[in-house]
């Protein structure tokens, strides 16, 4: 019998190892031969710890269980299949998965993340052989046709990148994938890695191939124990199995992955900040140009993509640049992994081609909020994104729609708050966030931030609101254009997101407050 007990920290820090080790014992004390896979997660995070057994007719999953609940009854339940208060069938029929179209993330939370077999019998390795047989210039005409964009945030066109670094000089070049996953209420980056590692690096390999780079490195986020502890086993396992190394597959090409761990500040998510820090400087932002695709990681051409970006690439040369590309909708081709999160139901990992409305993922699929009250607003694309007020929740997911309502999708979170929430304490937060992080080298954002979160206390404190927000949009607009990156530039859009959209927050402050 094979039992899976994820080993995502959505799983763990829900008591997943207890209930793994719980289930051994059971099995031990019976003498039964029961193998413990730890997987990943499915995305249901309200479910989680989600176990699943094998059976003739398929999985069945039973969840949340945890330690508590793994007793004699359940164990027995388990492994006979019978039925269970917590059992919810087949997980693949479950509504929460069966309407998602799976690209990305068709093996998270299936298959044994560590045992390669498992990976190239669903699926993998295939991209990579079909890359190597192309060579470099038809492997990034497959990526450029894809209509693969940069799943980061920025949404810059992936065939592009690639072809930048081909075309630069430079006698090496380096693969970065960035997995610096800083933005609130996003764990995209980190399923994956901890779910199904290989896929990065089988990602990072055909970037290698396209582009003619031997390295790469992953730059992880100190905050994500497991997914370094799986990525780091996955790099010797993929040596081992010729899916990196000096002869990929067999063939004369080299490629090699090393992880690195960030120390957790989350200016190196930007992407030349990251490269410094790679370097072993502190992470400062650089001024571009140059672009990292002409001189990244010490001075050479680099690809630095994001881990969903590198992580897309297996399956489109598996199947077909044409197939990704059917998917989506205007410019946004493709599937994205949104990212459901905050005061919401049904929160997790929900994978769909482009084109949902922001009211079909909150209250739809989402169900609506956990603490019951009606949904105020949503902050999409992390703490730097947009707050969407309800009259607005008809904006479909598409870089350019969200781009038009001023928002951005970012790297597809998606925050929910329910009526209870106080957007001038929101706005002055995305102020107060900036002032920490901010690399200080450049002073609207360095200034900006603290002076922004001064004008907003006055504003809590009971100075008149019209003069003090007057200031605040001449603050936004300087930080927007005068930024030298994404930190400070956009921080503008919460704040006057929050101010433009629930206006009521701001004008009532002093009488609100004094009456709390
Ligand atoms: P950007 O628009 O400056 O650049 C996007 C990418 O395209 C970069 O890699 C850049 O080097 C590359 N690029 C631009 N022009 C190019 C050209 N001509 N040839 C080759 N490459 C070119 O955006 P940036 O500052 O890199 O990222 C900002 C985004 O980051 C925001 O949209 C935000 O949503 C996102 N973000 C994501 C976070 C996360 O946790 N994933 C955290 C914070 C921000
Ligand atoms: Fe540094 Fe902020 Fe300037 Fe970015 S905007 S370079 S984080 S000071």
């Amino acid at each position: 019998v094979r039992i899976f007990v994820p080993l995502d920290s959505f799983a763990v820090a829900s008591g997943a190892d207890e209930v793994a080790r719980r289930l051994s014992l059971q099995a031990a004390s019976r003498n039964e031969a029961v193998t413990i896979v730890r997987n990943g997660s499915r995305g249901m995070a309200w479910l989680e710890p989600l176990i699943e057994v094998e059976t003739v007719d398929g999985r069945l999953a039973y969840g949340p269980i945890e330690p508590g609940d793994v007793d004699e009854a359940f164990y027995e339940a388990l492994v006979s299949a019978s039925g269970h208060a917590r059992c919810i069938g087949n997980p693949e029929a479950h509504p929460f998965l069966s309407r998602q179209t799976r690209h990305t993330f068709k093996r998270c939370g299936i298959i044994d993340p560590l045992d390669i077999a498992d990976y190239e019998r669903h699926g993998g390795l295939a991209g990579l052989r079909r890359a190597l047989a192309m060579g470099p210039t038809q492997a990034i005409e497959e990526v450029t046709r894809s209509g693969l964009r940069g799943r980061g945030g920025a949404g810059f066109p992936t065939g592009v990148k690639w072809k930048t670094v081909a075309e630069a000089p430079g006698d090496r070049r380096y693969i970065v994938a960035n997995a610096d996953e800083g933005d609130s209420g996003t764990f995209a980056d980190r399923m994956l890695m901890e779910g199904d590692p290989f896929c990065l690096l089988e990602g990072m390999a055909i970037a290698g191939v396209a582009t003619g780079a031997t390295k790469g490195f992953i730059y992880l986020r100190s905050e994500y124990p497991v997914a370094i502890d799986v990525m780091s086993r996955a790099v010797i396992l993929a040596r081992r199995a010729n899916l990196l190394g000096p002869s990929l597959l067999g063939t004369d090409t080299a490629f090699d992955v090393e992880v690195r761990v960030g120390a957790g500040a989350y200016v190196c998510g930007e992407e030349t900040a990251l490269l410094d820090s790679l370097e072993g400087k502190r992470g400062q932002v650089r001024a571009k140009p140059p672009l990292p695709a002409h001189k990244g990681l010490f001075g050479y051409p680099t690809v630095v993509n994001n881990v969903v970006t590198l992580a897309s690439v297996p399956e489109i040369y598996r199947t077909s640049a044409e197939a990704y590309e059917e998917l989506g909708i205007g410019r946004s081709r493709g599937t994205m992994p949104l990212q459901i999160a905050g005061n919401v139901r049904f929160g997790g990992l929900f994978e769909a081609p482009f084109g949902l409305t922001l009211g079909e993922i909150v209250d739809d699929i989402g169900g609506g909020t956990q603490s019951g009250r009606p949904v105020r607003a949503v902050q999409v694309g992390g703490p730097l994104g947009a707050y969407f007020p309800r009259s607005l929740f008809d904006t479909v997911v598409d870089y350019e729609a969200f781009a038009a309502r001023d928002g951005l999708i970012g790297h597809a979170g998606i925050v929910v708050f329910d009526e209870t929430v106080d957007m001038l304490r929101q706005a002055r937060f995305a102020f107060e966030f900036c002032a920490a992080e901010s690399c200080g080298k450049c002073t609207p954002c360095r200034v900006g931030a603290v002076r922004g979160l001064e004008t907003m206390d006055r504003i809590i404190a009971g100075s008149p609101g019209t003069t003090q927000l007057e200031l605040v949009e001449d603050l936004c607009n300087t930080m927007k254009f005068g930024s030298l990156c994404a930190l400070g530039g956009f921080t503008p859009y919460p704040v006057m997101s929050a101010i433009n959209h629930f206006p009521e927050d701001f004008d009532t402050a002093p009488q609100r407050l004094a009456a709390e």
